[in-house]
């Protein structure tokens, strides 16, 4: 994800901003940019590519003069990798120059108002109607031109702005986007994230949604929409430089798991307000082909598109798709999931049913790869970058890209009434929200973890939707603690698999689909009558599963098909906890690659 650096003081500012940016190359980028004011103008360097090129184009930062300046690492969402891509953006004059992370939701409704005033637009951001914004408002006040801004956008940002109409001024201001100030003696920072200005001071303001930060050489002033000045505790960090590269968090993945209620906010909000997907042609069947996690919300995709959108689906393992000569017409939709982008059996998959003359709608969360760019049509999953090998918040919003095709498919197909459409699409919307939740349970499975975590076999069982989560909850166990899992149908396990279970083995229940409840509370009697140990999952409402289940966790009621996004949270949380406890190394599991290229 992006990462902002912004320097005021007396020394030159780019070699800090280029060092700032160094400490936030964790975040993930694929270009960078510094604007500096050099005492007459604004002076820009962008480049795509790793900081190392904009670090030699600009002599490791001596070549652009100036105290004054913002810097950003890019990771990108609206238009592909690119220099011209890349920020800070300016105005047309180049007299305001703009860094932003976060996504403006309505950039296209604002792009258009402006181009009707005669702006001119050179990238494909949605940032730069920010920059274009900025001058259309001003009229010579600064805060009231960001207020003004600030109420016109939907979306999310942290922005850094700095004008040669305002040369000793760095202007900041965020929303659903982190953004701290850093504060030194006769300098100031403002940073998305504390390891970036950590080598130059502790004491920083934690920026809230809508504050706005006016850093001076000599002293920082926050002020409220109203242009009110406020007050605020200075917050001292006492983190050490390596720490904070994960932000704070142990381990990537932990922090990835607490991300997951942005990336689905990120993820549902624009296409539900823009409308769902439209669809030219309606297919007759469905290919859902990925690997690894990626495949098991296809799985998820099989029993929520059959449901809602009536039309049959298949679900592949892509190195098994690829070679299996699979019946394709041009009626088929060939649905490619995957997080990098990259993987090759997925990729190759792809290229296969291209040539059989299938259409191909990709769900990718890494803009410009290489299935992003050869899918007909491409769905972003804006997880951010995912740095833990094993998915966490990619999988939670691969899951809710699905339910977006879901409900686009049966409205194109006359299955959705415009009541039943408001109210799969408010639900969705209230996803982040119930995974909040979820991870607010983190002391309770930390427990549960602590009385589990030396299970030497663990099966996970559910029926339907909750079959399909207990593949992921298998699958994240043991790739990062090693213990050994298997997934089964809940009914399926009699036949044969049930001779495994012994006295205090732990059987992973899950229960959340209501109309399934009985059954599977049978098949948790079946497994508990020959010594299991089970953890349980299910709603809020069934109590009596206490009954028969030696520890529970519970889920909202919310409608049963969005249910494995709440407890796909509960599963990842659960293996992270056994993992920590195991002492495994929880973000680089052995054996295991981020991006398999290689077949
Ligand atoms: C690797 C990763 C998994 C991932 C799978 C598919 O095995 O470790 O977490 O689910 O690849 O990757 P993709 O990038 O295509 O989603």
């Amino acid at each position: 994800m992006c990462g902002i650096v912004g320097y005021i003081g007396e020394k030159q500012a780019s070699p800090v901003l280029l060092d700032g940016l160094s400490k936030l190359e964790y975040r993930g980028y694929d270009s960078a940019g510094i604007a500096v004011y050099d005492g007459s103008k604004i002076n820009i360097e962008k480049s795509k590519g790793r900081l190392k090129v904009l670090s030699d184009l600009i002599d490791g930062g001596k070549k652009l003069k100036g105290t004054c300046g913002i810097g950003h690492t890019r990771w990108a969402t609206h238009g592909e990798p690119s220099d011209v891509n890349s920020h800070p953006h300016t105005n047309k004059v180049g007299n305001i120059a703009i860094v932003h992370n976060g996504i403006i939701e309505n950039y296209m409704k604002l792009k258009t108002y402006l181009i009707s005033k005669g702006y001119e637009f050179v990238s494909e951001t949605d940032t730069e109607v920010i920059a274009h914004l900025a001058d259309y408002y001003y009229k010579g006040d600064i805060i009231d031109t960001v207020i003004k801004i600030i109420n016109k956008v939907e979306g999310s940002y942290a922005l850094g702005i700095i004008s040669s109409e305002h040369p000793d001024e760095i202007i900041a201001v965020r929303k659903d986007s982190p953004l701290i100030v850093g504060l030194g003696d006769g300098e100031n920072y403002i940073a998305s994230d504390i390891p970036a200005i950590l080598k130059y001071t502790k004491n920083v303001y934690l920026i809230d949604d809508n504050e706005i930060a006016v850093l001076k050489k000599s002293g920082v002033t926050l002020y409220n929409t109203d242009k009110e000045v406020i007050e605020k505790e200075v917050f001292e960090v006492n983190w050490d430089i390596q720490s904070a590269e994960k932000g704070g968090y142990e381990h990537f993945m932990f922090k990835e798991i607490m991300e997951e209620p942005i990336g689905i906010a990120n993820t549902v909000n624009p296409i539900i307000k823009q409308g769902l997907i439209k669809f030219d042609k309606i297919p007759k069947k469905l290919h859902i082909v990925a690997c690894g996690s990626a495949y098991h919300v296809g799985v998820v995709g099989k029993y929520v598109i059959e449901k809602l959108a009536k039309i049959p689906v298949e679900v592949d393992i892509a190195s098994e798709y690829r070679y299996r000569d699979p019946l394709l017409t041009e009626d088929t939709l060939v649905v490619i999931i995957s997080q990098s982008g990259e993987t090759a059996d997925t990729l190759a998959a792809l290229r296969d049913s291209k040539k059989r003359g299938a259409k191909i709608f990709g769900i990718v969360n890494v803009v410009g790869s290489s299935i992003a760019r050869e899918s007909d049509e491409v769905l972003y999953t804006l997880a951010g970058p995912e740095i833990a090998v094993a998915t966490t918040k990619a999988y939670s919003t691969q899951l809710t890209a699905i339910y977006l095709l879901a409900l686009s498919l049966a409205k194109a197909n006359g299955n959705l009434s415009a009541e039943e459409e408001k109210a799969y699409c408010d639900e969705l919307m209230r996803l982040p929200d119930y995974v909040s939740d979820m991870i607010k349970q983190k002391e309770k499975i930390q427990y549960y973890a602590s009385r589990f975590y030396n299970s030497k076999s663990v099966f996970f069982i559910g029926r339907g939707l909750d079959y399909a989560i207990s593949l992921e909850g298998s699958l994240k166990l043991k790739e990062i603690s090693y213990i050994h899992s298997e997934a089964y149908g809940a009914g399926e396990l009699k036949h044969g698999t049930i001779s495994l279970i012994e006295d205090g083995t732990l059987v992973v229940a899950l229960a959340t689909q209501d109309a399934l409840y009985e059954k599977t509370m049978s098949n948790i009697k079946e497994v508990k009558a020959r010594g299991a140990v089970v953890l349980a999952i299910t709603e809020d409402g069934h109590y009596n599963i206490e009954e028969t289940s030696d520890a529970v966790l519970y889920i909202p009621k919310t409608n049963p098909l969005f249910t494995p996004s709440l407890a796909v949270t509960l599963l990842q949380l659960f293996a992270y906890y056994v993992a920590s406890l195991k002492g495994c190394d929880i973000d680089k599991p052995r054996n295991l690659a981020k991006s398999v290229t290689v077949e």
